[in-house]
């Protein structure tokens, strides 16, 4: 008996821990070890690996792959066929040399990105459709283009309330809370 849903497609490896009222759309794989929250919904021809973790309330649209030693925090949106990747200097052979990848509360990335490993995406951040973001990411900048740079600054419901290089002063942190349903 689970309490998430999981389309006939989609195949969620025995010791996968997943949430309740989690949704789990076609051809999605999650594998053993893997770790998605609750209230998620996982969309079409997405793979979250064995030592990848996907929070509460996130949205993972379709293609999109979560490799080991990526961290998604809870409320998290990731668009579709965006890219995550775990080793900075990969090779087809000699060892594997795994660098995590930090996806902080609220953050959305947009379609098509490309998040290179070993950073941090701040809380409420925003990254730009296309971008590759090669740095670590200030909470609710916007940041967008390759290599990413400052866009602007967003506020809890993504409208960019500011276009400079340094966060507004009157930009309050978090409030995700306040916009939950
Ligand atoms: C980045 C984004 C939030 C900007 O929105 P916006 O401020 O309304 O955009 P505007 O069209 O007013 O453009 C503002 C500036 O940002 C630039 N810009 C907009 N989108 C950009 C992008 N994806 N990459 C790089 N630069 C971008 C524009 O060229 C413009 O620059 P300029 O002032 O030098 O001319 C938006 O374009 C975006 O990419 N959203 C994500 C969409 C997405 O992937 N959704 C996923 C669910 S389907």
């Amino acid at each position: 008996m689970t309490d998430y849903w999981a389309h006939p497609t989609a195949l969620v490896e025995e010791g996968a821990r997943i949430g309740a009222d989690t949704a789990i759309w076609h051809h999605a794989h999650i594998r053993a070890g893997a770790v998605v929250g609750e209230g998620t919904v996982i969309g079409k021809n997405v793979f979250v690996d064995a030592a990848a973790r996907v929070g509460a309330r996130c949205k993972v649209q379709n293609n999109v792959s979560v490799y080991s030693g990526v961290v998604l925090e809870d409320d998290v949106f990731v668009g579709p066929s965006a890219v995550f990747t775990n080793d900075r200097f990969p090779r087809a052979f000699g060892p594997w040399q795994r660098v995590d990848t930090l996806v902080r509360r609220g953050a959305s990335i947009g379609a098509n990105a490309t998040v290179r490993c070993g950073i941090e995406l701040g809380e409420l951040s925003l990254v730009a459709a296309g971008a590759v973001v090669v740095r670590d990411v200030r909470p609710n900048e916007l940041v967008g283009g390759n290599p990413a740079r400052t866009l602007g600054w967003v506020d809890v419901r993504g409208e960019v309330v500011d276009r400079g290089p340094e966060r507004p002063p009157d930009l309050p942190f978090g409030g995700i809370e306040e916009v939950l349903p």
